[in-house]
């Protein structure tokens, strides 16, 4: 098909923002904690890879400092926002816990961690403990897989075996 012939309801989209046509699942908040410090940045780009057992993926950036908290616990939570936290995820997504705590000046709140030393989120719609299974790494950025703990039908909780 000639350019020309291209329906008019095709748009062009510029390379940079093409990444938006696929990246519209829910954002998270991932927490980290290692060596007394825990941490808190806005994730876009995760998602679910299998439901049994359960795996999660996310695309960090290698220098986030949750990156490096994440590869020296080897363990994060996964924390599903609601409305109310927009304003924190402005301020959690725009400097690095590497220069400081940024979750009191985000005014977000955590609780202990329920199976791991990192702590989850006090507000929000639910969180996901996770543990690491494997790291791939390209270009700079981090591809994490990791399994996170699940209550299984029949009442008791059940870590995964991935
Ligand atoms: C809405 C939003 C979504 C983001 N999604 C990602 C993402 O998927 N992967 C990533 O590496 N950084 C993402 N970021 C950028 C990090 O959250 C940001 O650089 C943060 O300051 C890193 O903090 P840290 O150094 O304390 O880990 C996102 C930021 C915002 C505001």
């Amino acid at each position: 098909m000639k350019t020309k012939d291209v329906p008019e309801k095709w748009v062009s989209v510029p390379l940079s923002r093409a990444v938006r046509l696929i990246s519209h699942g829910p954002l998270v908040i991932v927490t980290t904690a290692h060596g007394g410090r825990v941490n808190a940045a806005p994730v876009q780009w995760n998602m679910p890879v299998n439901d049994d057992p359960p795996l999660v993926a996310l695309a960090l950036d290698a220098g986030h400092f949750t990156t490096q908290l994440l590869r020296q616990s080897r363990e994060f939570v996964v924390n599903v926002p609601e409305a109310s936290l927009i304003p924190a995820i402005q301020v959690l997504g725009g400097r690095s816990g590497r220069a400081g705590d940024k979750l009191g000046p985000a005014g977000v709140k955590t609780e202990p961690g329920r199976r791991l030393g990192t702590p989850h989120l006090r507000d929000g719609l639910g969180f996901l403990e996770c543990r690491l299974r494997a790291i791939h790494v390209y270009n700079g950025v981090c591809l994490w897989w990791a399994a996170w703990f699940t209550r299984r039908p029949g009442g008791r909780n059940s870590r995964t075996t991935a």
